[in-house]
Parts: structure tokens; C-alpha cells; sequence
């Protein structure tokens, strides 16, 4: 029996995570934390707290409260709002990392950390992108994520804490909508062809970046931390991919669903920049290998579901 806490749980991951996790080992037994308030329908499911994941203090005493033993970091800032408010992201994904941390060696809990392809730089192999590879990446998203992974490292080699994380492509999902990162048009897309038939993306076409869809990466999640640890040699920000996805690849995969969908394009240079400097593909047999993992969904299965469940409302 597990007992969990989950940082930034109102978010487009923690919206899928939470209900799989609730599944899973009772509803009772996984609090949701968020610095806003969730919407009635999340918040009655299960525990809900408003706790501000940089402040060590109330994620230590949630964490008490709740005698949690594993905690779920998900509260940060994306790629793109990152571009627009640097001190904010690098305040917001450090400093609630460290607090996170610190309160895991405190009080003996696993910690599960979301690294991202931001990750990596424009000098990195790009296809495929290995596991242990050239890190530089030119956002500060990218920066915070390569430091993470490093402070995750650290406290699993120097303090003994139990922690685990996978390196998540752009995630494509319905319900909560996209924080503001780079892959959102990829989510757009699908709601921009239900409502109305078309979409105009802000990368250009023949853009590729790996792609997963939600119920992979929530079970990618819960994968890695119920993996047997005697067999885990990277513990921390595995690759992990399941698709390579352009605009141009996607919109004619959704076009034999939905009949004269149209594409058109507006670049924005600032996310395009960021697209460009991420990988391909990435190499994901370290995953495989030390944990069992493989996707489930590939294009074709993908946006069936998606179509369905926005078209069902
Ligand atoms: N969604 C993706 O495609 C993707 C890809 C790679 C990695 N990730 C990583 O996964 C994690 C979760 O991403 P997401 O897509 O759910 O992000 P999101 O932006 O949708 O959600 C983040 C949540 O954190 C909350 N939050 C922000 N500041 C907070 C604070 N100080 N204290 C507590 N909560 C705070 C926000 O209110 C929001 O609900 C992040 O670390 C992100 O970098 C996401």
C-alpha cells in the first residue's frame, strides 16, 4: 500500500496521473496538491491541498500530514512561458525540486521527477538521441531540466533517496489543456479539427519531435516507480519514446477522420527555435531494458481515441 503526494496535480499530466494513481492504491491514499484550486470534480475524488511546491515548509508538513511516502513532482513551468519569464521558471522548477527533496531525505520518501526532450540541446545526436549523451540546451526550461536530473542524482548518491524519473517526449492528451510548452500544437490540433475543421500551427511543417500519448506516459510513470530497483542502472530520466510526429504527418492522419481538415501555418520564431533544438527521436532501449517499457498507442491508435473522446465532449 502505497500513501502519495502529488505536486502540481491540477496540470495536464497530474489530471490523468492522479485519477490512475486514486486507481490504483485507493483514493484516499493520493493527496493533490496545486498552488491554485482544482476544478469540484477533481477536488472530490480525493484529498486536495493547496500547497505551494516551492515553499518547503508546507510541502514538509503536507507530507507529515498525509504520511506520504512517495511523492509525485509534477508543479513547474513549461518551455514557452519559461522564454517569457526566465527568473520565474528557474525559481519555480529549482527551488520546489530542492524543497521536494529535502523533505524526501527528511521524512524517507520515493521521489518520481519528470525530466522532458528539453532536455537536450541543438548539439545533441538528434536521431536517435541516446540515453547518456551531449546535454546543452539553450532554454532556460531545457537548464532547469538537465539540473534537476543532476540534484535527483545527487540526492539518490549522496543521501540514499529513492529517486526515479523519465525524460517525457510532447504530451498529446484531451481534458486539461497544455501548460504552455513547446509541443502544444499537438493538442491544439485535434481540438482545432473537431470544433472547426482547421488549425493554424505556430511550427512549420516538416518539424518532427517525439510524441507520446497521455495514457503511455501515465503508465511510464507508475512503471518506473514500481520498477525493481536491483535492476535500474540509470534510475533517473530515462528516454522514453513512442512516436515521431511532424504538423504535415499528424494533419494527414487526421484528415482520414476528419474529411477537408485544413492545416495552415504561422510560425512563431521563438518556438520554433526551441523545437529545432530537440531531438528527433530519442533512443529509449535503456527504458526497455531496465524496466519493461514499451508503448501501447502509436499514430493510428492515438487519434482514433483522441477524435472520439473530443467529439464526445
Ligand atoms: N506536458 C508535456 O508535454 C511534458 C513533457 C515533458 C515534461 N513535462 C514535465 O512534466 C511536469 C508536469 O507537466 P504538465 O504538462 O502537467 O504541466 P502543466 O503546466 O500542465 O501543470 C503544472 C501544474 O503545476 C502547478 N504549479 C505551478 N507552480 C506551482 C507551485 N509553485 N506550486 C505548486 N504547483 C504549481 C500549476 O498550477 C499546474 O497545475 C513538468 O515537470 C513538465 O516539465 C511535461
Amino acid at each position: 500500500m502505497k500513501r502519495i503526494l502529488v505536486t502540481g496535480a491540477g496540470g495536464q499530466i497530474g489530471s490523468w496521473l492522479v485519477p490512475e494513481l486514486r486507481r490504483r492504491y485507493g483514493a484516499a491514499s493520493v493527496l493533490a496538491t496545486d498552488i491554485r484550486t482544482l476544478s469540484p470534480e477533481a477536488v472530490s475524488a480525493g484529498p486536495f491541498q493547496v500547497v505551494d511546491a516551492t515553499n518547503a515548509k508546507a510541502v514538509g508538513q503536507a507530507v507529515m500530514r498525509h504520511r506520504a511516502d512517495a511523492i509525485y513532482h509534477l508543479a513547474a513551468i513549461l518551455s514557452a512561458v519559461g522564454e517569457r519569464d526566465p527568473r520565474l521558471a528557474w525559481h519555480v522548477n529549482m527551488t520546489s525540486l530542492e524543497a521536494v527533496l529535502e523533505v524526501a531525505r527528511e521524512q524517507g520518501c520515493a521521489v518520481f521527477t519528470p525530466s522532458s526532450i528539453g532536455a537536450f540541446g541543438s548539439d545533441t545526436p538528434k536521431n536517435p538521441t541516446p540515453q547518456d549523451t551531449l546535454m546543452r540546451p539553450s532554454t532556460i526550461y531545457g537548464i532547469t531540466k538537465v539540473a534537476g536530473e543532476l540534484l535527483c542524482d545527487y540526492y539518490y548518491e549522496r543521501y540514499g533517496v529513492d529517486t526515479r524519473g523519465v525524460r517525457f517526449p510532447g504530451l498529446i492528451s484531451y481534458g486539461a489543456p497544455p501548460g504552455g510548452g513547446t509541443t502544444d500544437w499537438a493538442v491544439d490540433i485535434f481540438r482545432g479539427a473537431v470544433e472547426h475543421g482547421r488549425y493554424t500551427c505556430f511550427v512549420r511543417a516538416d518539424t518532427q519531435l517525439d510524441m507520446m500519448y497521455m495514457p503511455d506516459a501515465v503508465r511510464a510513470a507508475v512503471g518506473i516507480m514500481e520498477a525493481d530497483p536491483d535492476r535500474l542502472v540509470h534510475r533517473n530520466a530515462f528516454n522514453i519514446a513512442a512516436m515521431q510526429l511532424t504538423p504535415e504527418r499528424l494533419a494527414a492522419k487526421i484528415r482520414e477522420h476528419v474529411h477537408g481538415f485544413e492545416i495552415s501555418y504561422e510560425v512563431d520564431p521563438v518556438r520554433q527555435s526551441i523545437a529545432d533544438s530537440w531531438p528527433d527521436g530519442m533512443d529509449d532501449s535503456a527504458a526497455r531494458e531496465e524496466w519493461g517499457w514499451k508503448p501501447e498507442y502509436d499514430l493510428a491508435a492515438m487519434t482514433e481515441d483522441m477524435l472520439m473522446h473530443l467529439r464526445q465532449g
